[in-house]
C-alpha cells in the first residue's frame, strides 16, 4: 500500500512539475479542450456554433457591472484552464456547453457520455429541495449563479417565486441576462456582488441556494458566505447547496496524479475537500444539516435557520 502511495505521490509531483512548464501546460489545455469539444459533439452539443452565435451578439458590461467591486485575490486566479479565470467573455460564452459536456459522464462514464447528464444532476438536487423543504419558498437567492443555468432551473421548479441570481463575474451575468431576455423568462433580478457581502436586506429570503459554488472557494470566503447566508435567510428558511462530494468513492479512490490534474484547473479544491461543511453550517447558526449523495460524485446539503 505504502509503495502504491509513493508511486501516486511521485506521479502527482511529476504532473505538477510538468504543468509548471508554460508551453506544456498550454498544450495540455488545448488537448483537454479539443477532447471536450469532441465529447460535446457526441452528445449533440455544437460547442463551436454555440460560441460563435453568442460571440456575434452585442456585448457590454454596462448596466450589470458594479464598478465599485474589488475582486478578491482568490477569484482572479486562472480557473478551468482559462488564464483570466471567470473574468472574460470566452469562459462566459463557453460555460454552458462546458457544463453540459462535463456532466454528461456522471452516470454513464467517460466512454458513454449522455446528453441528459446535466439535467439529471440538476433534477437530483431539485428533488431533494422539494422533498425536504416543505414550505414553497417565495424569495430565492441563487449565489454563484454564473450564466443562470441554476437560476432558470430554480425559477422553473418554483414558478411563483421571485428569484435573484448573484455572481461575481459581470461577463457571466451579461450572458444570463441575454438568455433571460431572449427566452422572455419571468423577471429574474441579476446582481453583481460578492456572495460574502451582498449588501442585500437581512431576513429577506426563504431559500439561499448555491449550485457548484463552494468547490471554487478557499475556506475563509466559504465561512463568510455561510454567515452572510444566515443573515439573509428568514427565520425558518433554508440554505441549500449542491457540489462535489469529497466522501464519494470516486474522489476517495481517485489516483493522486488525476486529482492533481483536476486541481490544476480548480485552484481551491484542497480547501473545499478538507472543510467540514456540516460543522461550519452549525457554527454559522444553522440547525444540523441533511447531507444527501445525489449523484455518484455530488452531494446536496440542506440546513434550516432556526425559527
Ligand atoms: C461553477 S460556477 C456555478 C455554476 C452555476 N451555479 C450553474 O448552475 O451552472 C461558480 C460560480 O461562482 C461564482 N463565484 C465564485 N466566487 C464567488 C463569490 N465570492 N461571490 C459570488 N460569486 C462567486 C463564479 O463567478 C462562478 O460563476
Amino acid at each position: 500500500m505504502k509503495n502504491k502511495n509513493n508511486q501516486f505521490n511521485l506521479a502527482s509531483s511529476l504532473v505538477n512539475k510538468v504543468l509548471d512548464i508554460k508551453p506544456i501546460a498550454n498544450l495540455a489545455r488545448q488537448r483537454a479542450r479539443d477532447m471536450m469539444i469532441k465529447r460535446a459533439g457526441k452528445i449533440g452539443v455544437n460547442w463551436i456554433a454555440n460560441v460563435e452565435h453568442l460571440k456575434s451578439q452585442n456585448w457590454s458590461l454596462d448596466g450589470i457591472q458594479n464598478q465599485d467591486l474589488n475582486y478578491p485575490a482568490y477569484y482572479t486566479l486562472p480557473f478551468h484552464a482559462y488564464p483570466e479565470g471567470n473574468l472574460d467573455w470566452e469562459p462566459a460564452w463557453e460555460v454552458e456547453s462546458a457544463a453540459l459536456t462535463v456532466h454528461s459522464t456522471i452516470w454513464s462514464g467517460n466512454k458513454n457520455p449522455q446528453a441528459d447528464g446535466d439535467a439529471q444532476l440538476r433534477d437530483s438536487y431539485h428533488e431533494n429541495l422539494v422533498k425536504y423543504i416543505k414550505d414553497q419558498p417565495h424569495n430565492i437567492l441563487d449565489i454563484g449563479c454564473s450564466v443562470g443555468m441554476s437560476t432558470f432551473a430554480l425559477q422553473k421548479i418554483y414558478p411563483q417565486a421571485q428569484v435573484t441570481g448573484l455572481d461575481l463575474s459581470p461577463y457571466y451575468l451579461s450572458v444570463a441576462q441575454h438568455r433571460a431576455q431572449k427566452e422572455q423568462i419571468k423577471e429574474i433580478q441579476w446582481i453583481h456582488a460578492l456572495a460574502e457581502s451582498t449588501g442585500l436586506e437581512e431576513s429577506s429570503y426563504d431559500l439561499v441556494s448555491a449550485f457548484l459554488l463552494f468547490h471554487e472557494l478557499p475556506q475563509r470566503p466559504t465561512l463568510e458566505i455561510l454567515q452572510e447566508s444566515y443573515r439573509l435567510i428568514k427565520p425558518g428558511g433554508y440554505f441549500a447547496m449542491m457540489d462535489m462530494n469529497p466522501q464519494s468513492s470516486i474522489y476517495r479512490e481517485m489516483p493522486a496524479y488525476i486529482l492533481t490534474l483536476l486541481k490544476s484547473t480548480e485552484p481551491h479544491l484542497d480547501e473545499y475537500f478538507t472543510l467540514d461543511f456540516a460543522s461550519s453550517l452549525i457554527k454559522a447558526g444553522f440547525a444540523e444539516p441533511l447531507i444527501i449523495a445525489n449523484s455518484p460524485r455530488h452531494r446536496t446539503v440542506i440546513a434550516q435557520k432556526p425559527k
